[in-house]
């Protein structure tokens, strides 16, 4: 599928979930009203879902959330999906918090998955409980060395707040390296209202690097997963420095991802509110062809790029909706 500016749609992001075991301070609100169980789509259609897609042209598949290994039976849709790969799909993999990594990452593995990207935003115990309000920072990383000792590679993403970890990133590339993870720094992005101002959190990645070149050799990496980062080898771990610069830099001109939510929307920028429900489509008729024509058509309707921008002189967020909605 090529969109109306050039762009191969080859990336589906799945948010399987809107609920999540934390409430990361820029995430997500303290009191969160999720969906009824009845809205979600069922495992089976979006499973169905996931089949248009990669007759589309979809090659690479994420789930995320919410947290995507809160959903009940999660693990039967990754097994369903694992099918998929070498035959059509070269990618299965998750965005996950990691809580529930030690109890899945064995069957993660066992399903096709060889790679995981797990969001870590501090080290340190109590500042971690303080940023996902109730998160057990020990369960997590009980979680991802799981994981790593599965075989899975793992990404360390971190979300870069002002005055909250911003001088922690040389301690946690240190702690990368040392594990052979890759660690990826984000710039905060004003989906749904929270508390506090995003533009208090905010902290331009063009500052972190340069604070980091000075104890680290950053050169940039030809490495290319497809998503957003832009990356840098580190000549001292060998490991990666991923940066996500939607504010700073711009990477909408290459975006080559779609992402549908739990509830059959298939939005087609995380920084726009057009949408196509593919729900309604869906359950309207048992037809994969009309499904696949309603995807095309959403598609033909993606825009060039977000309208992300952070300044005091706008109140309140880009998008309304909240990160956990779209999944990232
Ligand atoms: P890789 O496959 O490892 O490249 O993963 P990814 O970066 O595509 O996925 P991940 O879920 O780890 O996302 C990391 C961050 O990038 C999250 O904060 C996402 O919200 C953000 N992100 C992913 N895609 C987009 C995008 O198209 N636009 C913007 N603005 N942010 C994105
Ligand atoms: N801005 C940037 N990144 C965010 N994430 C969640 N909310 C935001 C936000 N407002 C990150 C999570 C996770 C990924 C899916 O998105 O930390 O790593
Ligand atoms: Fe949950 Fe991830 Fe949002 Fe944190 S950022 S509340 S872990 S979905």
């Amino acid at each position: 599928m090529i969109d109306p500016f050039g762009r191969s749609i080859t990336y589906l992001r799945i948010s399987v979930t809107d609920r999540c075991d934390f409430r990361c301070v820029y995430c997500m609100a303290e009191d969160m009203s999720f969906l009824p169980k009845r809205d979600l789509l069922s495992l089976e259609e979006l499973e169905r879902l996931a089949g248009a897609f990669i007759r589309l042209g979809v090659r690479k598949l994420r789930l995320t959330g919410g947290e995507p290994l809160v959903r009940r039976g999660v693990m039967a849709l990754v097994n369903r999906l694992g099918l998929q790969i070498g035959h059509g799909l070269d990618e299965l993999t998750l965005t996950t918090n990691g809580s529930q990594l030690a109890r899945y990452a064995d069957e993660l593995a066992a399903a096709g998955v060889r790679r995981l990207n797990v969001s870590i935003d501090t080290l340190d115990e109590a500042k971690f409980a303080s940023i996902t309000r109730w998160g057990r920072l020990p369960q997590v990383i009980e979680g991802v060395m799981a994981a790593k000792q599965a075989g899975l590679r793992i990404k360390i993403n971190a979300v870069a707040l002002k005055g909250v970890n911003e001088h922690e990133f040389d301690t946690m590339l240190a702690w990368c390296g040392d594990h052979g993870f890759d660690l990826c720094l984000i710039e905060t992005m004003p989906l749904g209202e929270i508390e506090g101002d995003r533009m208090d959190q905010y902290l331009p990645l063009s500052v972190v690097r340069q604070r980091l070149a000075a104890n680290w050799t950053l050169t940039p990496s030809t490495y290319a997963t497809g998503g957003p980062a832009r990356y840098f080898d580190i000549a001292e771990t060998g490991t990666r420095l991923g940066l996500i610069t939607p504010l700073t830099h711009n990477f909408c001109e290459s975006c080559n991802r779609v992402r549908l939510t739990c509830t059959g929307t298939l939005y087609m920028c995380l920084g726009q509110d057009d949408a196509a429900d593919l729900r309604g489509v869906m359950r309207a008729s048992d037809n994969d062809q009309i499904l696949e024509d309603a995807i095309r058509a959403a598609i033909a309707r993606k825009p060039k790029g977000h309208d992300f921008v952070i300044d005091r002189t706008r109140s309140g967020p880009a998008v309304a909706r909240h990160m956990s909605v779209t999944g990232g």
